[in-house]
């Protein structure tokens, strides 16, 4: 395990703030696609790449009602290394493990790594996935352009996959007997509760909103208050409302991304666009958090002399992970904890389409997480290879 650590480690990782930049389709992704082909190849498993950029390595023949487990190696910009990279490794981690006590899988396995889970390029989070669950329209997708204006179907091209394959792929999806993703926390759920792996039960309702707020150009010397159009206050503003309707629901709210057009120090913005990531344990209470941002962001904008309009990018509804799934993997680890989590998963996107799925999580010491300081013990992380380990060892029987 710590061999496959220390090789997927150094790629991708900017020396400057120590975060990784994988994005989907990118050359960081790449050598990362690369180094789990080996990796895989070295263990014997077969590696075929689906329609939507999901790569699947099979140990044995690829069938149904198959045993899957794996997570994704993309992160978001500057993430940490643990997200995605931790349930891929403890994957084929356990894949050694389960070999070396003579384990023949009864049925099929597969360790499977998921394209673009953060969403970093191509601004939907789960993309691979919800195009395999066909949660995601394939025209819409292919559509999707990254900050440099290079789309989907390009990058998919550029990197010799083919753009038409990519949606809804039923025989697939219809061949996952269950998912079982291994993730790092990225809260201290599990510090509290001292102990080093837990089983995931639910996640939040969570989606992703772009507020355009179009104003009008002019010298920020020489127009006067009471003459501009300026949207950057009316984002300023809506950022604030955010937090406070948030605040007051109960629930989190997060402005984590802003383009602003022409971007000058002297001057005031024409265009200030961007994106709230918004989640809550239902999805009746996101709705109305992100209706009352809405609300706000147009009364304020009505004063600012600011035109505002919002887009729903993705959405993604709260998610119970399979109670029986979550209920024998708690048991088979001698009853550890099981909570839930405000993060979205593939596993999540998988629960929703109807595939049996539950995870496992791995004690964060600060709950830090999409960020270089994201952290986990080794030694837990060992103790959640183990525990992956022997949830499959009794699945795949
Ligand atoms: C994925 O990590 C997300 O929850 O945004
Ligand atoms: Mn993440
Ligand atoms: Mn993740």
């Amino acid at each position: 395990m710590r061999e496959l650590w220390d090789a997927l480690l150094p790629l991708g990782r900017d020396p400057a703030s120590g975060g990784y930049r994988r994005h989907g389709w990118d050359a960081a992704e790449a050598e990362c696609r690369a180094w789990f082909r080996s990796a895989a190849r070295d263990r014997g498993l077969t590696v075929e790449e689906d329609g939507n950029g999901n790569l699947w390595a099979w140990w044995g023949e690829p069938g149904g009602d198959a045993v899957v487990t794996g997570s994704h190696l993309d992160s978001v910009p500057d993430g940490g290394a643990y997200d995605g990279p931790l349930g891929v490794v403890s994957a084929l981690a356990a894949v050694d493990l389960l070999r070396a006590r003579g384990v023949r899988p009864r049925r099929p396995f597969a360790v499977a790594v998921f394209a673009e889970e953060e969403g970093s390029r191509f601004g939907i989070a789960c993309l691979g996935s919800r195009l395999l669950a066909g949660r995601l329209d394939a025209d819409h997708a292919r559509a999707l352009a990254d900050r440099d204006g290079v789309t989907l179907e390009r990058a998919l091209s550029d990197a010799g996959a083919d753009p038409a394959a990519i949606g809804l792929d039923h025989e697939r999806l219809r061949r996952i007997g269950c998912f079982v993703e291994l993730h790092v926390e990225q809260g201290r759920g599990l510090v509290d509760l001292d102990a080093p792996v837990g089983v995931g039960s639910a996640s939040w309702a969570h989606g992703r909103w772009r507020f355009d707020f179009a104003g009008e150009a002019n010298h920020a010397g020489t127009t006067r208050l009471a003459d501009r159009r300026d949207p950057m206050l009316t984002f300023a503003n809506t950022v604030l409302s955010a937090r406070k309707k948030a605040r007051q629901a109960g629930t989190v709210a997060t402005v984590g991304r802003v383009e602003v057009t022409p971007d000058g120090t002297n001057a005031i913005p024409s265009l200030v666009r961007a994106w709230l990531d918004a989640r809550a344990p239902d999805a009746p209470t996101l709705a109305e958090v992100v209706a009352a941002t809405e609300r706000a962001a147009h009364e304020r904008g009505g004063r600012d002399g600011v035109d505002v309009t919002v887009t729903q990018e993705s959405g993604t509804p709260e998610t119970s992970f399979d109670a029986a799934l979550v209920h024998r993997l708690a048991e088979l680890l001698g009853g550890v904890p099981v909570l839930p989590t405000g993060a979205g998963h593939d596993a999540g996107v998988l629960a929703t389409a109807g595939v049996p799925a539950a995870m496992l999580f791995v004690r964060n010491p600060t709950g830090v997480s999409h960020s270089p300081a994201e952290h986990a013990d080794w030694s837990d992380c060992e103790a959640g290879a183990e525990a992956l380990a022997r949830v499959l060892e009794d699945l795949v029987a």
